[in-house]
């Protein structure tokens, strides 16, 4: 490589001291002013060692900050007394306890990186996670310094509604048109869960009765427009809490639970203490504006928040490196909570699709971490897949390996014994081992090694024997290094069927070495083995399915990820079938899917999972060198082929499935999709657009018409943006939808830019927009290194504006080594020319510069 760059921010795992100190209380004024609010930060600091003379503490700062005086046991520092470390103040302090005074200025206006105390759409909001308190006050911010708050917030009568975690104390009014209201939480907490919101918003209230009796009140806010569109949320949250009450016995610790949804938000949302922060995209939702998937992702969301206050909020992190111990078992525990709610088949089929045609790429690209990594150049940058996905899939993992109740019993035991504690995923083993001493001792390889490890696996049939032989082997390379890995414990789940779809067998082997063999005895005839059932381990398979078996267990397997995955290999076999002519890996597909068709009035909300056409994304991830054209060409191909061959059980599948609910809607529009690449039932596109009120029904019919180019596309998208201007979160769907066109031009870009509804400034939009047009493989391999530019350029433009969100657009240079020549270096320059921009984030950097070394 050319260059060799340097992070000064580069931060070790190994270094990690356990603070010296404790902060028994937190007091916090707030005088919200958009441009100048004061903080007053009081709090009572103690060394945790009697013994020393003297004891350092940073309070980490930030330049957002402006100080204005401290200080220590009533009496002020001037400014020999302490020391700026760049933005971090350090202060010395004498043997035992000490009452610290600070206040400073900070201006919520120019916050556009939307960290700490900002304003978005008129109302005073916070997001804090995970270093956002340092752009509030000098505090020592970090997740392992648990304190007890009491927030005051003072206002403009114009924010009516002031909100902080825990319970309000005392509210009442003040001079000047002003008034105040005073928070506690109850729960001593690290900074990250620190919250605030002033505004003027609406809300609706419910309550959830817990096991004794007492209730939760429980309140949605929103801007007042946005109001009519939470009741799904509050639903969703009620079912949250007694499903977490049933599953695993924990019960809500708050009397007020408070949810706010806000529009400008780098994230999805954010578990404060009894004070949620929302995304709009993840709490508003209703049939007219959001689409069956929104419904499912809003279910999933509020689930996601709520469990964090068990798993995140009372028991913590000990530091940002074991952030997947709170993230990994909240995405599992949401996955476990809507697989109750929906359809089981379905959600697992959606969540193995999700990580391998995402965290899969991911981890094998230049952006690879471990689960936990040892080390960071920036914090941020670990809110990945990884963390979080394959993460969920880990602990997916202790409960294969140990059964649902050793898991559940070391899990209760991991609750009982670190409540209240910032602690580590070790801690997390530990507890989980001590309940089930069988537990591997090599299982947390897991968290240490990155990348995808291979599973290879053969059979062996013997007839005079009976015997069947089964040999896996494992391999994990690291996929910056290269080297081999160590052997972890992967259990593969697994059956054996008949050659006409009998089940005789179904058990899971835990392969803990290289390579183990199992041999089976007393098989009268050659059996057909379906292997990783579920998707016991994340991990690639390879092994080689005939035609035929994969067809007898697209039909009669009963474990659903299998059925799904047989036609997955199916499809997969044919497209790098290099030697087969199109008609041929037409008609071989087409014959799989026929039976489906009968299947769709059994199981129509799987049938639909499973008739999916799935990402391209996935495909392209398997090539050696990308090759989109040639990929999107078969699939064309085969979708016409299906269409046509079967178009009269398509277009029955769309009458009869006309009802209005989700799994009628999902086969529907699946039909739609199929029946409408043949041109002469185009037709069916505006119509069906013009006469629902659904958006699902909508939103289908305007993705497929933009997809197949039809000549109403553009009077279509016209109406849709008149029809829902108001919404952003469909502005944000018209948007993407034009940017995931495959005919995607610069010159349409240049359109977009200039649009009113264009801004740099909210984090959706700029993913909707710039993050749409990064997916779009098609249009990045057609147009090439121009659009590749215009997005390096629109990301920098972000970066100065909010580098959290601009540092996660960089999606399409990580699969820079995979792209042909002389593309690929093209874009290796434009990446080096980034990251000598001028003022580049360090976010940004940390993520360019690992691509480029
Ligand atoms: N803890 C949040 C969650 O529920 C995510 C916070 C993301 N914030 C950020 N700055 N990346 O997953
Ligand atoms: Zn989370």
């Amino acid at each position: 490589m050319p260059f060799t760059y340097t992070n000064d921010h580069q931060i070790y795992r190994l270094d990690y001291t356990a603070p010296n100190f404790t902060v028994e209380q937190l007091a916090l004024e707030i005088d919200l002013d958009p441009v100048s609010t004061k903080v007053t930060t009081r709090f009572v600091i103690d060394a945790i060692d009697q013994n020393i003379d003297e004891y350092e503490v940073r309070l980490h700062g930030s330049n957002e900050l402006l100080l204005a005086t401290i200080a220590i046991d009533g009496q002020q520092l001037d400014s020999s007394e302490f020391i700026f470390d760049e933005n971090d103040l350090l202060i010395i302090f004498t043997q035992g306890q000490h009452t610290v005074e600070i206040i400073n200025t900070i201006n919520p206006s120019t916050n556009t990186e939307l960290s700490g105390i900002y304003i978005s759409n008129g109302m005073f909001c916070s997001d804090c996670e995970p270093q956002g308190f340092r752009n509030i006050t000098y505090f020592p911010d970090r997740p392992d310094v648990m304190t007890r708050y009491r927030v005051t917030l003072r206002a403009d009568q114009a924010y009516p509604v002031l909100l902080s975690n825990g319970n309000l104390i005392e509210e009442g009014l003040l001079e000047n048109n002003r008034h105040y209201a005073i928070w506690e939480d109850p729960f001593p907490k690290p900074t990250y869960l620190f919250a605030i919101v002033a505004g003027n918003l609406a809300y609706i209230e419910d309550q959830h009765i817990r096991p004794n009796g007492s209730p939760v009140q429980l309140r949605v806010y929103a801007d007042q427009k946005d109001i009519d569109r939470c009741d799904f949320a509050m639903k969703s949250l009620k079912k949250a809490m007694k499903w977490d009450e049933e599953r695993f016995g924990l019960i809500c610790d708050l009397d007020f639970y408070n949810i706010v949804a806000v529009d400008d938000f780098n994230g999805g949302a954010m578990e404060n203490k009894g004070l949620n922060l929302f995304n709009t995209s993840c709490i508003l939702a209703s049939p007219e504006t959001a689409n069956d998937d929104d419904f499912t992702f809003v279910e999933a969301v509020v689930g996601h928040e709520y469990f964090h206050n068990w798993t995140g909020n009372r028991i913590t992190l000990r530091d940002w490196f074991n952030l997947s111990l709170k993230e990994s078992l909240t995405v599992f525990r949401e996955q476990e909570f809507i697989g109750t709610e929906e359809h089981p088949g379905v959600r697992r089929v959606q969540d193995v699709n999700y990580l391998r045609t995402h965290q899969f790429p991911d981890d094998q690209g230049p952006l690879s971490h471990a689960v936990r990594p040892d080390t960071l150049g920036s914090i941020e940058n670990i809110y990945t897949t990884t963390t979080y996905e394959k993460g969920a899939e880990i602990i997916r993992l202790y409960q294969t390996i140990l059964g649902k109740e050793g898991f559940d019993r070391g899990f209760a035991r991991y609750i009982k014994e670190f409540d209240g504690q910032a602690v580590t995923v070790d801690d997390f083993y530990q507890a989980m081992k001590a309940e089930n001493p069988r537990l591997f001792d090599n299982f947390m390889l897991w968290y240490s090694q990155r990348g995808t490890p291979i599973v290879k696996a053969s059979t062996e049939y013997h007839p005079d024997k009976k015997e069947l032989r089964l040999s896996l082997k494992q391999y994990l390379f690291d996929p910056v290094t290269k080297e081999s890995k160590q052997p972890m414990p992967i259990p593969v789940s697994y059956a054996l069927f008949s050659q006409d779809g009998e089940l005789l067998l179904e058990e899971t082997f835990t392969l803990t070495t290289h390579q183990q063999c199992l041999v089976f005895h007393n098989i009268d005839a050659e059996p057909i083995i379906s292997l990783l059932r579920g998707f016991s381990a994340p991990v690639m398979l390879d092994y080689d399915y005939s035609f035929r078996e994969l067809q007898t267990l697209i039909a009669y397997e009963t474990d659903y990820f299998s059925k799904w995955e047989a036609l997955q290999n199916l499809i997969l076999k044919v497209i790098f079938a290099r030697d087969m002519t199109l008609d041929q890996m037409s008609e071989i597909i087409g014959n799989a899917v026929e039976p489906l068709f009968d299947y769709a009035y059994e199981d129509p909300a799987f049938c639909a999972q499973l008739l999916t056409i799935p990402d391209e994304g996935y495909y392209l991830g398997l090539m050696e060198v990308e090759d989109i054209f040639y990929l999107r060409n078969i699939r064309q191909t085969i979708v016409r082929y299906v269409a046509s061959r079967f178009q009269d059980r398509w277009l029955k599948l769309y009458q009869d499935f006309q009802k209005d609910d989700a799994e009628s809607r999902a086969i529907k529009n699946i039909a739609l999709k199929f029946i409408t690449s043949l041109e002469e039932y185009q037709y069916l596109l505006p119509e069906q657009y013009y006469q629902s009120s659904n958006m699902t029904d909508i939103g289908s019919a305007l993705k497929c018409a933009v997809w197949q180019d039809i000549p109403e596309k553009q009077a279509m998208l016209d109406d849709f943006y008149e029809r829902y201007q108001h919404y952003s979160t469909l502005i944000d769907r018209w948007f993407s939808v034009q940017e995931s066109d495959p005919n995607l031009t610069l010159d349409m870009l240049d359109k977009i830019v200039e649009h009113p509804a264009f801004t740099r400034n909210n984090p959706n939009r700029v993913r909707a927009i710039v993050g749409a047009v990064g997916k779009n493989r098609y249009a990045l391999a057609k147009v090439g290194s121009p659009l590749y530019q215009w997005i390096a350029n629109e990301i920098l433009e972000i970066d100065r504006i909010n580098s959290i969100t601009a540092a996660k657009l960089v999606t399409p240079f990580t699969k820079v080594a995979r792209l042909q020549e002389p593309l690929q270096s093209e874009v290796i320059e434009i990446i080096h020319t980034m990251l000598k921009a001028p003022n580049i984030s360090n976010n940004l950097f940390d993520q360019l510069k690992r691509i480029v070394q």
